[in-house]
């Protein structure tokens, strides 16, 4: 069980959806996997403890079908998938701590002791159903919620019309409950836009929830402790994840002592729950009702972004358009896609995917930020042999080193982290334009300005380090590299990167760190 610090307000348990172990990682689970791990790496940053989790969604109905598809076992494909999807994440810098898998024994376990715990307190009871299916969205639609021709209203595949028994969750009884909650919690659901729209969804009565399948129909799923002939619903299952790897429940407890009525050593409930729009009903509908049926806390907030398109279009298997981040990788390295991703998209809404748009951001990189880099090491290395003078004074940008920060901290706690992001590039921005306006090859030739040019190294090497730190959430790589080249060991802390003593660091002439990228057409 991961270590906890629940009773302290300095930590952040971070989660991503977990993501389905049908299909390859695409751009659209790297994005929310960097939203969830730029936060994660600020925190810990920050000094706080974090818990961040990811991981794979491994039953159901799309998952069983795509094994027959392959002729494979499920538990074959779910295998293979989850270890895809580790060694992405590997390779892009995720830097999660648990790497959950709905398929372990401990998750199975979980599960069957939250229906019970449902089952036990009256939240549930058995009808006949019947509505049409999307695998694609694993959920039910009504007639009415269908899109054009009888499609599934999110994604426009086909649904099929299913009569049967099922479990149902009294979600309806907790309508009122959840509406009282939003309002009262207007940071709740994040960006406003989408807190609404949970809200209007909400105006309309609020269905029960099917929480079961026949396993005669489905079988690749987590039986009901009540009833072996059927399996959980996957979303049920799923959502339960963040329950599981949060320690509150013991698999192994008994029925009446399983964790329900103390979490306080445990690291529930979740800080924040990122997730794409298109999941943001499940998350803010199902999950918060389910949590009040068993008597559970509910996560302090939900971030739900937006959507990746291509040029105009969505982005599909079928038009074949898909973006493969690891396809980018190969070409700029993890950082650069890092950058473009959550420095393109505004936090919240739809954004587009260009080679345009991804060039003119690497190029953005290069000009101001490595460009930065590149004339302070060499003017410190030409007129200083890589060494300041103890004593320099190096406050000439503590302005807008002050004013970066503050930009930063207010941008990442509004979960606003392409601004946070455009703060701290902004403050190379500032001190290339220091470099402008000091003219320090001038100074260097002046008699007498030995002292000027001092504190124009060092007020400009002062922000370097701070630089290194701030880009270190979004750009691990990059800003540690940056800190090499500046003689630092790592990556220093905030705190420590604006008061740390210059003269200590020998700093070498060094390759570019955005190198020029040669491109066909
Ligand atoms: N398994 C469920 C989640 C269960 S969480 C308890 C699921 N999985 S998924 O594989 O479809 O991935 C979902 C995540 O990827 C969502 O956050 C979704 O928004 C994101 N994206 C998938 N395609 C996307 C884009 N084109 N653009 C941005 N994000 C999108 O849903």
């Amino acid at each position: 069980m991961p270590s906890t610090s629940s009773s302290s307000r300095d930590r952040q348990y971070l989660t991503t959806p977990i993501y389905y172990a049908s299909g390859e990682p695409h751009i659209g689970h790297a994005y929310t996997t960097f939203l969830a791990d730029v936060l994660a790496r600020y925190h810990r940053q920050a000094g706080s403890d974090v818990l961040f989790l990811t991981g794979t969604d491994e039953h159901g109905q799309k998952i069983q079908e795509e094994a027959a598809r392959r002729t494979m076992e499920p538990q074959e494909l779910c295998d293979a998938m989850a270890t895809r999807f580790r060694e992405a994440w590997s390779d892009l810098d995720i830097s999660y701590d648990r790497f959950i898998r709905t398929t372990e024994a401990e998750h199975r376990a979980v599960v069957r002791a939250f229906v019970q715990r449902l089952m036990d307190r009256g939240h549930i009871y058995e009808a006949e159903y019947e509505g049409w299916y999307s695998v694609h969205e694993e959920r039910f639609f009504t007639e009415k919620e269908l899109g054009p021709g009888r499609t599934d209203p999110i994604a426009g595949r086909p649904v099929e019309l299913i009569r049967e028994k099922n479990y149902f969750f009294r979600m309806s009884a907790f309508q009122d409950d959840l509406i009282r909650h939003i309002q009262e919690n207007p940071e709740w659901i994040r960006p406003e836009k989408r807190r609404n729209e949970v809200l209007g969804f909400l105006q309309n009565p609020l269905g029960d929830l099917s929480i079961s399948r026949p396993r005669s129909r489905l079988s690749w799923g987590i039986p009901l402790p009540f009833d072996e002939e059927h399996v959980t619903y996957v979303w049920v299952d799923a959502l339960i994840n963040y329950l599981t790897a949060s320690g509150a429940i013991r698999p192994d407890a008994q029925p009446d002592d399983q964790g329900f009525d103390d979490v306080r050593d445990s690291w529930w409930p979740a800080d924040l729950h990122l997730v794409g729009k298109d999941i943001l009903t499940t998350h803010s509908v199902y999950w918060p009702t389910l949590l009040m049926g068993v008597g559970l806390p509910l996560p302090r907030q939900i971030l739900a972004h937006g959507w990746w398109i291509v040029g105009e279009t969505k982005m599909s298997k079928s038009l074949g358009n898909v973006v493969d981040p690891m396809e980018l990788r190969e070409r700029f390295g993890s950082d650069p896609v890092r950058w473009f991703l959550l420095r393109e998209m505004p936090t919240g809404e739809d954004a587009s995917y260009t080679p345009e748009r991804f060039l003119a951001r690497y190029d953005e990189l290069a000009n101001v930020l490595g460009n930065l880099a590149s004339r302070v090491t060499s003017m410190i290395v030409r007129y200083r042999d890589g060494r300041l003078p103890a004593g320099a004074r190096d406050h000439g940008l503590d302005p807008a080193i002050d004013e970066t920060l503050e930009a930063v901290a207010d941008g990442m706690q509004r979960l606003r982290v392409h601004e946070a992001l455009s703060a701290a590039m902004e403050l190379a921005r500032k001190a290339n334009g220091y470099v402008e306006e000091r003219e320090p090859w001038s100074q260097a030739r002046r008699s007498g300005g030995e002292e000027d040019l001092d504190e124009t190294l060092a007020s400009l090497l002062r922000a370097l380090v701070v630089l290194s730190a701030l880009f270190l959430p979004a750009m691990p790589g990059k800003a540690t590299e940056l800190a090499t080249r500046l003689g630092l060991e790592a990556v220093p802390r905030l705190d420590q990167a604006r008061t740390l003593p210059l003269s200590e660091l020998l700093i070498r002439k060094a390759s570019p760190l955005f190198p020029r990228i040669e491109l066909e057409k």
